[in-house]
């Protein structure tokens, strides 16, 4: 069942019913200021920490869900609802909500009265600007009360909903010209404000909840609303909101445009206040200016539009299934720009107040924005860099607003460094920019403690030879990839945490995943040695990576698929000498993208034993048998039910992997049916089942051991996006950035006709027709750029700003 449409030429989802399964959000903001919000009006505001600088409130789990938003209310004579049919929930007509690029309208009509609200933060200002649009469709003329409302949060959103006994006293706001101003602990040690505006004259407001709502109300039946009168109240201590009251006169056909602003200020210190206790408001006036009409706001919705259009443009599908065009064109490359946001910070999963940025997480979503956003790329690693230790270690997360590695998290995650030789890599190859390596970048934040970026590879290189087991296998440390393997962590006490407890020393824990990550991005390592003509370096490294692919094929290898790990007692982890969990993803995905069994047979055996075990409907599920219990010696992995998260649920960030491997060995057939199983617009069929955005992947998606197998948690901040763009774009439709330029490989169903990618690449406009005139799935190529034959498959470097026409006959 679908609940919308793919409006494609619009770069938009429509929600056409409003009781979608779950709240299918979106993201306003790209640099600043960020809003969350729900198909209905819910969600939040904040000035870049989710954490430390929420503007508006929200409540998490909260009943009914995805209460608490930007919320607009009309009374028509008595008659009241609200455009995004909450919170009213009043019966409404023609009910749509339209998530595009960095904006959201939401609308509806009831009453001969037609309501839409178009909500979007202007590229570079912090503010998030909503038009109301209003049009009497009926004939006769129409008067009405119009209401706004936001609930200020009082900044940090952690001590905003815990520490009642100060924050009831500390409320305080100033209204002026119908603009109210949030200013609690402004007088103290904050330099910042919020203000909510309109601009028109208001027919009165209110800033305290209580007397708004009335105090035992919900959102849905405002006192204030239904009476059709504001209390003009002024908040002290308590909950303060902001709400406008506005009266509105429409004639027969009429339309009239309101332009509401929630913005945020930061005063210098000397500039704060004009008289005591008023707060400065210049800068409030200046940015209201900026939005005080129409015209002004469709000024700046079209830079917004064109924002998305610049950043949509680096990479172009023209092929006859819009599912798989509108994934590569539009939503895949959009939700890797939210995860450069958010990270994993805030979205209806996650709170906003407990993630960092993940020192493995940054570095491979990366791999999903770096062709739109080259240099914040380059910015970001020398901040994930920064972070790391000078033994080549790292802290697990680092805030984002300090920059610091978080200690309370700690480290010893044996796979985080070598995401970062990935992370440079991946750079390297989009930009060709390799003086990056040459970057002086501090360990752990300490100026005077820093090095080449190219040390800090090589320190992470490093890292995994200093700490290998007896097999000769890289150490685990407290995980890999697969933060819930925590095989020294032995936790009997459920008030520890997994992630962070103390691990038991002494053990042999081999991670089977880090082994094949040093193989794959450990070449890359020994590329960038030569490239700076360090030749012994590159030689000794080589040296490593060749024991390694020894002590895989040695130990890694458990007959007819790869191994997961040893545990603490040397024990395997992924064998079929296991009672459950014999088979793991990561390992086949991962050995084979590293090029492990490709000289051999192993590698489709590993792959046959992929579908066999743990293909499902839905996806590839983590591991299988599902563990039924729980396993001191494993850890998180096993406390998850059966079929959810990284107990055998579909985790969808490590599908691409099996995806690429696919592609490795040639069969471009299954390697696109894993991919539409995972990758949401095939999923739009069966949207009830699958709960979360169409439009976006999810992290998990149940899988077959699971209650409800397919239905799918924790959508938009999740690897998956990155993973997947890059195995589409790369490795199924083959269009792979690599060091000397862009390499043509494509594996594909053999049904395909043929398709087209138009491809912007260090300044050059590549257009490249495929074309598959004998239907098959890989091969050799026929490649003629502008008409001349290549000999290889990489296309070469042109000028900036030039443009040119391959075609390739597969
Ligand atoms: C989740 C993992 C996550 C980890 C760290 C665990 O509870 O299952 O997916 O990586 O927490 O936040
Ligand atoms: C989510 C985490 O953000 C990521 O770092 C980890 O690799 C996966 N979960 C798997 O545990």
């Amino acid at each position: 069942m679908k609940f919308g449409y793919f409006d494609d030429p619009n770069k938009e989802y429509v929600i056409t019913s409003y009781k979608t399964p779950y709240p299918w959000i979106n993201y306003l903001g790209n640099k600043d200021f960020f809003s969350i919000i729900s198909n209905t009006a819910g969600g939040y505001s904040f000035f870049r920490d989710a954490r430390l600088r929420r503007l508006t409130r929200f409540r998490y789990n909260n009943v009914p869900l995805d209460d608490g938003g930007k919320y607009f209310y009309i009374n028509d004579n008595g008659s009241v609802w609200s455009p995004g049919w909450k919170p009213v929930k009043a019966e409404v007509e023609n009910y749509s909500c339209r998530h595009g690029m960095g904006y959201t309208v939401i609308g509806s009509e009831k009453d001969n009265l037609r309501a839409e609200v178009l909500y979007f933060v202007p590229v570079g200002d912090t503010c998030e600007v909503q038009r109301v649009s209003l049009r009497n469709t009926g004939k006769l003329p129409k008067r009405f009360r119009l209401f706004s409302f936001v609930e200020w949060c009082l900044w940090n959103a952690n001590d905003d909903m815990t520490n009642f006994q100060r924050n009831f006293s500390t409320g305080e706001v100033e209204i002026e010209n119908g603009v109210m101003y949030h200013k609690t602990e402004y007088r103290e040690r904050r330099n910042h404000y919020a203000f909510y505006s309109v601009n028109t004259p208001v027919k009165g407001f209110d800033t305290d909840r209580e007397a708004f709502l009335g105090i035992y109300n919900g959102f849905d039946h405002p006192d204030a609303v239904f009476s059709g009168n504001p209390g003009n109240t002024v908040a002290h201590g308590w909950s303060p909101v902001a709400s406008h009251c506005v009266e509105i006169d429409l004639e027969p056909g009429e339309e009239k445009n309101l332009v509401f602003v929630l913005g945020y200020i930061e005063n210098p210190e000397k500039e704060k206040f004009i008289a005591p206790k008023v707060i400065n408001k210049e800068r409030a006036k200046t940015m209201i200016a900026r939005y005080d009409n129409n015209y002004k706001v469709e000024i700046a919705f079209r830079e917004l539009k064109e924002y998305w259009d610049r950043q949509l443009s680096v990479i172009k599908l023209d092929h006859p299934d819009p599912r798989l065009s509108r994934m590569v064109n539009i939503w895949n490359p959009y939700q890797c720009m939210v995860t450069y946001n958010m990270s994993r910070s805030a979205s209806y999963f996650e709170s906003g107040i407990g993630r960092g940025m993940g020192f493995r997480d940054s570095n491979q979503d990366l791999a999903g924005y770096v062709q739109m956003i080259a240099p914040q790329a380059k910015k970001r690693i020398i901040d994930i860099a920064s972070t790391q230790l000078a033994d080549g270690s790292a802290y697990h997360q680092y805030q984002p607003l300090t920059k610091r590695g978080n200690a309370e998290i700690g480290g010893n995650f044996n796979d985080d460094p070598l995401w970062l030789i990935f992370g440079v890599a991946t750079y390297i190859k989009e930009t060709g920019d390799w003086s990056l390596l040459d970057e002086r970048v501090p360990f752990d934040n300490n100026p005077d403690n820093a090095a080449s970026l190219f040390e800090h590879l090589r320190l992470s290189f490093m890292h995994v030879v200093n700490n290998l087991g007896p097999h000769k296998l890289p150490l685990i440390g407290r995980a890999d990839w697969n933060d819930c393997l925590n095989l020294n962590c032995f936790s009997s006490n459920p008030d520890e945490s997994f992630q962070t407890t103390e691990n038991q020393k002494g053990g042999v824990a081999e991670s089977v995943f880090i082994a094949a990550m040093f193989v794959l991005y450990g070449a890359d390592f020994v590329k960038m040695a030569l490239k700076r003509d360090e030749t012994g370096l590159a030689a000794e490294a080589q040296k490593h990576i060749d024991e390694m692919v020894e002590a895989v094929k040695n130990h890694g290898w458990d007959g007819n698929w790869f191994l997961r790990a040893y545990d603490y007692y040397g024990k395997k982890v992924g064998s079929r000498e296991c009672e459950e969990g014999k088979i793991f993803i990561e390992t086949q995905g991962m050995c084979i993208m590293a090029g492990l069994g490709l000289d051999d047979d192993k590698a489709l055996e590993a792959l046959a034993s992929v579908n066999k075990y743990l293909a499902c409907d839905y996806g590839i599920v983590l591991n299988n048998p599902a563990f039924t219990k729980y396993y001191l010696n494993l850890g998180e992995i096993s406390s998850y039910p059966e079929g959810y998260k990284e107990n055998a649920g579909v985790f969808c960030h490590n599908n691409p992997w099996v995806i690429i491997a696919e592609t490795l060995t040639g069969n471009g057939h299954r390697a696109y049916d894993y991919y539409s199983r995972i990758t949401p617009s095939y999923l739009e069929e069966i949207s009830e089942l699958h709960k979360t955005e169409p439009y976006v992947y999810s992290q998990m998606i149940a899988g077959k051991d699971a209650f409800t197998p397919g239905e799918a948690k924790n959508s938009w901040l999740t690897g998956a996006a990155a993973w997947c763009m890059y195995a589409v774009t790369q490795y199924i439709l083959g269009v792979r950035p690599d060091y000397e330029g862009l390499m043509i490989d494509p594996c594909i169903p053999h049904e395909w006709n043929g398709f087209t990618v138009t491809r912007k690449f260090r300044g050059a406009v590549y257009r490249i027709e495929f074309l598959n005139p004998v239907h098959r799935t890989k091969g050799s190529w026929e490649i003629t750029v502008d008409g001349k034959r290549l000999e290889s498959n990489i296309l070469p470097l042109f000028p900036e700003g030039t443009e040119h026409n391959v075609k390739v006959i597969i």
